[in-house]
């Protein structure tokens, strides 16, 4: 009783969740297994949190799919997530029926054509879903998103010198969207690893030892609850 009570998640939740899904290489290796089995799981993991972030009435959730540093690792674990992500797409024709909105951010031009197609449709097709509005963040990285959000106001003729936080806000690819409020990190790790560092700067943290694949809707559910005890006070007093 007790315990379903501590449980309960509160009355007032996160508006935007984002989500650095790490450790899946450590979960494949604990078992054996290499690491594209990892994200195999993980990939399961994810679908299964943005349902239960939609049945709550999450309205963001944002996912850390990708980075710009992750090119660094071996082809064929690289083509191994690609496979993924395709393989979710061609599947994910319901997001439409889930009521879920998904969007991708990030540099997309280094990826495959068909990948592109697949992603533009998925957005198309979501785009008057009412429900969750999932960010899926491939090939992002939070100071390749700056450095864009630059060059596109210089390339339209902004004037630099008179730049504001909102304007450059405007340009990244979180625009019209709220800041992160809450930011998980799975794994044990204890870095944003370039994750939006533009929209964290009053983001409110949650890290558990957990991997990704093993992470669940109870941790979810107790982020969220840790999450309504803080005390937000954006650099005012209370
Ligand atoms: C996160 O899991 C997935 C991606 C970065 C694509 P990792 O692959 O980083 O797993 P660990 O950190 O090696 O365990
Ligand atoms: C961050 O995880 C990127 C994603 C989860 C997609 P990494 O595993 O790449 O981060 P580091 O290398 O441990 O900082
Ligand atoms: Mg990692």
């Amino acid at each position: 009783m007790l315990f379903k009570k501590r449980n309960k998640l509160p009355e007032i939740l996160p508006d935007h969740i984002a989500i650095i899904m790490d450790g899946n290489g450590r979960w494949a290796k604990k078992r054996g297994l290499p690491r594209t089995a990892g994200h195999s799981a993980g990939a399961k993991t994810f679908q299964n949190i943005a349902r239960y972030c939609n049945k709550i009435g999450i309205k963001y959730l944002t996912v850390y799919a990708f980075s710009t540093e992750n090119w660094k690792r071996p082809k064929d674990e690289v083509d191994a997530i690609m496979k993924l992500l395709h393989d979710y797409l061609v599947d994910s024709v319901n997001f439409k029926d889930e009521n879920i909105k998904v969007k991708f951010l990030g540099d997309l031009t280094r990826l495959s054509d068909e990948l592109n197609v697949l992603i533009a449709d998925a957005e198309n097709n979501s785009k008057d879903a009412t429900g969750l509005n999932l960010n899926i963040a491939l090939n992002y990285g939070g100071r390749d998103e700056i450095v864009n959000a630059v060059k596109k106001l210089a390339a339209s003729g902004a004037d630099l010198t008179a730049l504001t936080e909102q304007e450059l806000s405007d340009n990244l690819y979180t625009s019209g969207m709220p800041d992160p409020d809450l930011i998980i990190r799975p794994s044990g790790e204890y870095r944003l690893s370039n994750y939006l560092i533009w929209q964290s700067a009053y983001a409110e943290y949650w890290f558990t030892d957990t991997l990704w694949p093993d992470f669940s809707e109870k941790d979810i559910n107790e982020a969220v609850i840790s999450f309504a005890s803080r005390d937000r006070r954006y650099g005012g007093t209370k």
